[in-house]
């Protein structure tokens, strides 16, 4: 297979660090020698360095949710990719829809936000999609263009090898409404598309491009067997590791 699947735990404002602990015990109890698919988990700040310290010699990867494009300075509540990277994170979710939503976070911000990640070597995962009345206007496609290009400004050929997208429907997401797989692998097309033609084939042909929106063990095989689906952004089942390891062996079984 020329992509290996990631499956991503998106936690959200979820967890203590000791909750937190106590579940990544769990999946490294399981699923922490695991090669033939990445996994990772994106737990809140605070429980960033007790989640690493569980992972240590794991083969799960620790991803953040979100940081500050700058590395330091007069930003109250804010946290930089040096200081992720000093927690041992290697992945941060940017431009998650809630962030868009209720941060108010535009692309242009967005975009500063993927460049400093790629700064400091640190695998941006950049969550695009459309809105519910947006894909009843039809611009689902020009949405999901806008926001690709956008977020992606400036971003060479030979960064864009460490880039992982999430295309992630809004009304999607948290409502237990997923998306078909003709509707997600229609839009991981296009995306692919869109990556050709931003880096060229070779890359864009390792590009991961997970689905994300109430994604579970029941819906996930299906969606993890599309030809440019190449895992998922978990949101409510990474809550539980029974739930989120049934997700990690479901990728696992496509060849
Ligand atoms: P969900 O969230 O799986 O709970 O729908 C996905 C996400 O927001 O990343």
């Amino acid at each position: 297979m020329l992509r290996k699947k990631l499956i991503a735990g998106n936690w959200k404002m979820n967890k203590t660090p000791a909750d937190g602990a106590a579940l990544v015990a769990e999946l490294v109890a399981t699923v922490g020698k695991q090669t033939d698919v990445d996994v990772v988990v994106c737990p809140p700040f605070t429980a960033l360095d007790a989640v690493a310290k569980v992972l240590d010699g794991s083969t799960v990867k620790l991803g953040a949710q979100n940081l500050h494009p700058e590395a330091s300075g007069a930003f109250t509540g804010e946290v930089s990719a040096p200081m992720l990277r000093a927690l041992f994170t290697t992945h941060a979710i940017i431009g998650h829809s809630e962030r868009r939503s209720l941060f108010g976070e535009t692309d242009a911000f967005i975009n500063q936000k993927v460049l400093a990640a790629l700064k400091n070597q640190l695998k941006p995962i950049l969550c695009v999609g459309e809105s519910l009345a947006e894909r009843e206007a039809g611009t689902t496609l020009k949405v999901v263009q806008t926001q690709l290009e956008a977020g992606l400004q400036g971003v060479s050929k030979e960064q864009a090898a460490a880039l992982v997208v999430a295309y992630e429907p809004v009304w999607a997401i948290g409502t237990g409404k997923v998306a078909t797989t003709d509707q997600a692998q229609e839009v991981h097309a296009f995306i692919r598309g869109l990556l050709v033609k931003l880096f060229a084939e070779p890359v864009a042909q390792r590009v991961r491009i997970l689905y994300g929106g109430s994604m579970k063990p029941a819906n996930a095989p299906e969606l993890l067997a599309q030809k440019d689906i190449d895992g998922g952004l978990i949101g409510g089942a990474s809550l539980e590791a029974r739930s989120f390891v049934e997700l990690i062996r479901a990728a696992a079984a496509i060849k």
